[in-house]
């Protein structure tokens, strides 16, 4: 929307990038900010080139409570979009207070200064984890939450304070998304995902091995009651991700009212099933052997898109082909992330 501008924090990272994309394309004036703990600058340059517009990025921490005034004094913003986080269940439970204090105490931080400079208007990347291990499928955003570590603690609890906030002055327009499985790449090959340290999603994990720099897949389980034994999933393409986005500023803009959303696609893939995919796209076999479910993983879990679908008008367009065939070019063309 032309005229308007937008902070993006965490747009250095995987799904940020991707919404400064989207953004740019839909004519919003972009403002970006990351701390590089798990981004890269490259990313930045890549969607300016992807978006064909210009990104103004500052390298920046959320907690860093007098940057933040005073870049929000020089660049006032409409709206922010908050992708900042520390995104790894597994470290969490290892290091809670670090995600308490980078994804809360950060949050709130980020918060008090947008009210001290007037900007009302908040989306917050939260995600399905906040569900835990869901009694049944497909999830609505009404199923019951019940984080069971401190990563999605830390997302519910940012979720449960932006209730509060907008109870206690309703002029804050607030819009929730909950990701499900973002997965797949810019088309272009030049933005993806570039983890740094213990990720183990699926998708990189798959693409490790098809390019022969893991010898072999783990499969975390084939005893659930799942079509094949494998751990069922919601995969949704990082572009349908970032699109949602957009679609989240207009009806923050336009309706003033805010919401709590599902991004998801409605479909639920098997571990196998991804495999056989991502084998077609990379036209190589991706050897793999079973072992031992991972702790507190779920059998299945993806999600009811409807709400998003009659409240913003807006839906996943792109399958598994797309994201397996963009995460592989992505992989190909970047063997080691940004490397930066
Ligand atoms: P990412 O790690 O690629 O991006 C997050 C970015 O935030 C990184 O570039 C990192 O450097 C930056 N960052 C972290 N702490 C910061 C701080 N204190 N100040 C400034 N920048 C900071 O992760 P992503 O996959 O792009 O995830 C984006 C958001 O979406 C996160 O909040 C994550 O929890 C949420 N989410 C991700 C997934 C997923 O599977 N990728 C699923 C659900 C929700
Ligand atoms: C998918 C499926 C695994 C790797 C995580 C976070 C969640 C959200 C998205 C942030 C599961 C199986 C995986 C491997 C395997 N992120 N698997 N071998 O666990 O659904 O969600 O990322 O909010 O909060 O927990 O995603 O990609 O790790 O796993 O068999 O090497 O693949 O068991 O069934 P998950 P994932």
């Amino acid at each position: 929307m032309a005229n308007k501008t937008i902070l993006v924090t965490g747009a250095a990272g995987y799904i940020g990038s991707h919404i400064c994309v989207e953004l740019l394309a839909a004519k919003y004036c972009v403002i970006a900010i990351d701390n590089l703990a798990n981004g890269s600058s490259a990313a930045i340059r890549r969607a300016q080139q992807c978006g064909q517009g210009e990104i103004r990025f500052y390298p920046m921490d959320i907690r860093d409570r007098p940057a933040l005034d005073s870049l929000l004094q020089t660049h006032p913003v409409d709206a922010a979009i908050h992708c900042a986080g520390l995104k790894i269940m597994s470290e969490s439970v290892t290091q809670p207070l670090r995600y308490f204090e980078n994804n809360v105490s950060g949050s709130a931080t980020l918060l008090q200064a947008l009210e001290r400079s007037g900007v009302r208007n908040f989306v917050f990347s939260s995600s399905a984890a906040v569900y835990g291990a869901p009694a049944s499928v497909p999830i609505p955003e009404s199923a019951p939450v019940s984080a069971n570590n401190p990563y999605s603690r830390s997302k519910l609890t940012v979720e449960q304070l932006l209730a509060d906030l907008h109870d206690a002055d309703p002029r804050w327009a607030i819009g929730v998304l909950r990701y499900f499985n973002p997965a797949g790449a810019h088309p272009s090959g030049l933005l993806g995902d570039s983890p740094r340290g213990m990720a183990s999603n699926l998708m990189p994990a798959m693409a490790r091995v098809a390019l022969g720099q893991q010898p072999m897949l783990s499969i975390f389980g084939d005893d659930y009651p799942t079509i094949d034994g494998t751990g069922v999933r919601d995969y949704i393409h990082v572009a349908d991700v970032a699109s949602a986005h957009v679609a989240a500023l207009d009806h923050l803009f336009g309706a003033g009212s805010g919401f709590t959303l599902n991004l998801g696609t409605g479909r639920g893939y098997s571990v196998l099933e991804m495999i056989k995919t991502f084998e077609l796209a990379c036209a190589r076999t991706i050897p793999y052997r079973i072992e031992p479910r991972r702790s507190s993983d779920s059998a299945a879990c993806y999600a009811d898109p409807a709400q998003a679908l009659a409240l913003l008008g807006w839906q996943a367009r792109k399958g598994l082909a797309d994201m397996c065939a963009d995460h592989w070019r992505w992989h190909t063309q970047n063997p080691d992330g940004y490397a930066e």
